[in-house]
């Protein structure tokens, strides 16, 4: 925290601390005044010495009564529903409808977290929040994935244990997985739910097929806990800020 009373623009990345809660969202900046007098308001775990503190936004801790509180995002998140027959690149070199095609309107930064083969539908998360994604990517913050995979046959409990236990594949063994069988008319197919906490390339295929079972037809259900509700595929939406939010203390943003 920075104390530089005299100084109330923003050019060096500073904010006043009156406007930096108001920005937030907290109150009108005379009710923020007033906040901070009543020692309602904590910086970095200590009590400001008044409205005229500066903050930096992107470093300091800000709290009103022991809540956090954040200037609201500009970045991009947005769910789609991905359709079979989109391939997942901003790339495309021969013309294949990509899932941008969805989104048209998307910031050039805007990436998919993660991959999904052309004809696996289901949950895709589009964001330019760049630590967000590397670390919804990244194996170390485990987060859950939920597969629903068609699959030729049924598994024996063996089959099942084993895709629970982890199987060994040409990359290394996978991690271990929830697993679970789910109902279905077929007889010639079963159903499989997979939850899985990393994301290799056509993962669920080669477990699936390493354990004598080709895959179908594959569906992402959910991602670190988002679903896509009422999105038909090739729809989407923005996050709402309390999904955004719950993302990120995921992964500990
Ligand atoms: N596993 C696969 O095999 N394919 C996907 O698209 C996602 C996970």
């Amino acid at each position: 925290m920075a104390k530089q009373p005299q100084k109330t623009s923003d050019t060096d990345g500073l904010m006043r601390l009156n406007r930096f809660l108001a920005r937030a969202g907290v109150a009108s900046r005379r009710r923020c005044d007033e906040l901070i007098a009543a020692g309602s308001v904590r910086v970095n775990g200590k009590l400001p010495s008044g409205a005229g503190d500066r903050v930096d936004p992107t470093q300091d801790h800000v709290q009103v009564d022991g809540r956090r509180v954040n200037l609201p995002t500009r970045n991009e998140y947005i769910l789609l529903h991905k359709r079979r027959d989109t391939i997942v690149t901003r790339n495309e070199q021969r013309g294949r409808a990509t899932v941008f095609d969805d989104v048209p309107k998307v910031s050039d930064a805007t990436v998919a977290v993660g991959r999904l083969d052309r004809d696996t539908t289901g949950v895709l998360l589009l964001t330019d929040d760049g630590e967000l994604a590397f670390r919804l990517m990244h194996p170390k913050y485990r987060v859950a994935k939920r597969y629903v995979a068609v699959v030729e046959g049924f598994p024996s409990e063996g089959a099942l244990l084993k895709l629970a236990k982890g199987v060994e594949l040409e990359d290394g063994p996978t991690a271990p997985a929830d697993i679970r069988l789910l109902p279905t008319e077929d007889r010639r197919r079963a159903r499989i739910e997979l939850i899985l906490h990393e994301g290799r390339k056509h993962q669920v295929k080669r477990m699936c097929l390493a354990v004598g079972h080709k895959v179908r037809s594959l569906r992402r259900a959910s991602f670190a806990s988002l679903e896509v509700g009422n999105l038909r595929p090739g729809q989407h939406r923005p996050l709402r800020l309390d999904e955004i939010r719950r993302l990120r203390k995921q992964v500990g943003l």
